[in-house]
């Protein structure tokens, strides 16, 4: 194939990817292709301007590292996770609604029993969390297994401080719901924190006039052997960013009180000598499709 121009190229290069072994590697090179063909047409993109976008997802890899996923933040703030997440999870009326994972997920969190304080040390207000887990028909869904992670009252990760001021873990855990699908613990109240912004997104942020910023939330993924996964946050009423959240992830039936109490007794009965928060929110999963 040679003498190949604006008019031909696009064809020239789908042929070429026509063999794949993986038939699904086919349809979406195909798409992907041609996407970006008609993109730099419709755009009449400049030498100039094609460089500086390779120069901008040079430096979005660059910045990549264990603790650091770039290109998580890049399809978050343009909506693509939003996007996937949305067309992948189309539930049954009633369930609860997904939204995006996020780059603070890690690992190997630790296990704690119900009722324990997993923010392992972190100055904040106390906040206790409760619910319980369902299916679609009202049943209670027993030992769910409940995984948990948050930033702290200053809006940060553990795994975005520099190692050994945050320990191994902090604000984070994986419990399992008792037989009546009932889970508890205590933790701080969460704060609104904003992406991480000093890479090449947040220049991307910047230059668009777009502010980091997401609202306050409590992330959970709940593993039931029956049931879909379901990855979802609990975020607060009342907060601020909740119609700007920078990954686009606030649904409104994922939006509870964050309810605040005087100084007295916590809900175990314990004696509280600060203001302290409750939050009650039960999940309601999606039957696992066989
Ligand atoms: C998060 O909620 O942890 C998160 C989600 C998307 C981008 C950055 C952070
Ligand atoms: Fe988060």
């Amino acid at each position: 194939m040679r003498n190949l121009d604006e008019h031909t190229i696009t064809q020239a290069v789908l042929a070429r990817n026509a063999q794949p072994d993986n038939e699904r590697l086919r349809e979406i090179m195909t798409s992907l292709v041609q996407h970006l063909h008609a993109f730099a047409r419709e755009t009449h993109l400049t030498e100039a301007e094609w460089e500086t976008g390779i120069e901008f997802l040079t430096a979005v890899g660059q910045i990549c590292t264990p603790q650091r996923q770039e290109f998580i933040l890049l399809s978050d703030t343009l909506g693509l996770s939003t996007l996937v997440t949305a067309q992948n999870h189309k539930k049954p009326e009633g369930c609860t609604e997904a939204t995006v994972f996020g780059p603070f997920h890690v690992q190997g969190a630790p296990s704690f029993d119900l009722g324990a304080d997993i923010s392992t040390g972190l100055p904040g207000t106390p906040w206790f969390v409760k619910g319980q887990v369902r299916d679609i028909h009202g049943a209670p869904v027993p030992h769910a297994v409940i995984e948990v992670w948050q930033a702290d009252e200053a809006g940060f990760y553990d795994v975005q401080k520099p190692a050994g001021v945050a320990g191994d873990y902090q604000g984070r855990a994986v419990l399992q719901a008792d037989a009546y699908g009932h889970y508890h613990f205590k933790t701080i109240v969460p704060e609104c924190y904003p992406i991480p912004h000093d890479g090449p997104v947040g220049k991307m942020l910047e230059a668009l006039n777009r502010h980091p910023w997401r609202p306050a939330h409590l992330h959970f993924m709940i593993v039931s052997p029956d049931h879909e996964r379901l990855v979802t946050h609990v975020f607060r009423e009342g907060g601020e960013y909740l119609d700007s959240d920078a990954v686009f992830g606030v649904r409104s039936s994922l939006i509870a009180e964050w309810q605040r109490h005087e100084p007295g007794t916590d809900p175990y009965g314990n004696p509280i000598d600060q203001l302290f928060y409750t939050l009650d929110f039960d999940f309601v999963l999606n039957p696992r499709s066989r």
